[in-house]
């Protein structure tokens, strides 16, 4: 079996407008180019069907990343490299899919996009800090609700001092690292 033909699931983790969607794109289009099967699982997508109707109270968005992770794993199991760029707040939901691509053998890779919020806060791609400040949304991650950062994770990217380039080779050298690219 030749390194394109391993499949593995790298999850993005990290606040609301770190990168993570961002970074896992080019890491996917690197990916392609090297002849990789490759799949992203965007967690604003999901939301829109697989995960309609899960709200963002903890049991939920722990509903969320469950669903994700297995949908990931089965990829993975059949030679997809599958990138999650997916918040998942919390330690517990993130290690509940590590454990499940463990017990089927499966590659798991969980990288932290460590962007700090002020950061990500001047960035708001989507309007949610500013709604926040303004009191229209409560439950934002990182801010009024937990974020639980991974202690040791596979990889961290400080994504905010390099550019998204940068970062998506950091992440490309850590699967070549592993023997996943
Ligand atoms: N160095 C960088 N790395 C990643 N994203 C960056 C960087 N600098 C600026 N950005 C911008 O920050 C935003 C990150 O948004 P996004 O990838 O959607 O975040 P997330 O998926 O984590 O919510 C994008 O608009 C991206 O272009
Ligand atoms: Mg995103």
């Amino acid at each position: 079996m030749t390194v394109t033909d391993r499949g593995a699931t790298v999850w993005l983790t990290g606040l609301p407008s770190a990168g993570k969607t961002t970074i896992a794109f080019a890491l996917a289009e690197r990916l392609r180019g090297d002849g990789h099967r490759v799949e992203v699982l965007d967690g604003d997508e999901i939301r829109t069907f697989l995960s309609a109707g899960l709200g963002f109270s903890r049991e939920d968005r722990h509903q969320n990343v469950q669903r994700i992770g297995f949908v990931a794993e089965l990829l993975a199991s059949h030679g997809v490299k599958v990138l999650a760029p997916v918040i998942a707040p919390y330690a517990d939901s993130r290690e509940a899919v590590r454990k499940r691509h463990d017990a089927a053998g499966t590659p798991y890779v969980e990288v932290h996009v460590a962007t700090p919020v002020e950061v990500c806060s001047d960035r708001d791609v989507k309007g949610l800090y500013a709604k926040q400040r303004a009191g229209e949304i409560s439950g934002l991650t990182g801010v009024d609700d937990p974020y639980e950062a991974p202690e040791r994770p596979d990889g961290r990217i400080e994504a905010h001092t390099q550019t998204v380039d940068e970062s998506a080779a950091a992440l490309h050298a850590l699967l070549v690292e592993r023997g996943l690219a």
